[in-house]
């Protein structure tokens, strides 16, 4: 049993077997993290790219645990540069680790930090004890989210429905529609003002398309059970 635990915004930690995997860990100046950095120990952080709200804790965090953080080229140097164990990869990519495979997928976004462009954001795919999960980052719609799923056989799609800075919700039903996952839980809304979106009735839209859909509140977690062997 894979257990995902949504710690707010983007952030989420996927505990597996062997190991555990930090998503864009902001937790630090986010209103709604129910942890604090000192109290997450992951293997591997994940970032999808270099903006705040992503990056967040994750320097910290490395730099406390040895956790290596795995990121774009240019971010994963940026973050070498700061003493912390890395894994600088681009998208296309498939990074093995021992207990998990991550292969970065694009996003149709943007990266920067202190106001300088710094390599281009990605999106995941974790495939752990056999469960693979599309963490999208923040990213607007797009055609080639379909070849994520035809690729992947998802169990699970974590999706913006925030608006303004990615896709909002309808567009996120699109989305999920292509990726087919067997499971969908919202992220990036509620956070700011900016980005007060209903989790709820996004879910009700994606129901209706046929659609799975799970609202975590900050702090709250879910098992992906096994897939059963055929
Ligand atoms: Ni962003
Ligand atoms: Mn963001």
């Amino acid at each position: 049993m894979v257990t995902i635990r949504y710690l707010g915004h983007s952030a989420f930690l996927i505990v597996g077997k062997a190991g555990s995997v930090l998503v864009d860990p902001f937790l630090t100046g986010n209103p709604l993290a129910t942890v604090k950095p000192s109290q997450l120990n992951p293997d591997v952080i994940l970032v999808t790219h270099a903006h705040g709200d992503h990056l967040g804790d994750s320097i910290e965090i490395a730099e406390r645990t040895g956790a290596t953080i795995l990121s774009t080229f240019e971010l994963a140097n940026h973050c070498a540069d700061q003493g912390v164990n890395t894994i600088a990869a681009n998208i296309g990519g498939t990074v093995d680790l021992d207990f998990c495979d991550v292969k970065l997928f694009p996003a149709v976004h943007s990266s920067s930090l202190d106001g300088r462009m710094l390599g281009v954001p990605c999106s995941f795919v974790v495939t752990i004890d056999g469960i693979s999960i599309f963490h999208a980052g923040d990213t607007a719609l797009f055609g080639d989210l379909a070849l994520i799923g035809d690729e992947f056989d998802l169990d699970l799609a974590l999706l913006p429905i925030g608006d303004l800075f990615t896709m909002g919700p309808e567009d996120a039903v699109r989305a999920s529609g292509m990726l087919k996952a067997r499971m969908v839980i919202p992220m990036h809304y509620g956070t700011f003002e900016a980005i007060q979106v209903d989790p709820h009735a996004f879910c009700e839209s994606l129901r209706k398309s046929g659609g799975r859909c799970a609202v975590l509140r900050p702090g709250e977690e879910r098992g992906i059970p096994d897939r059963e062997t055929s």
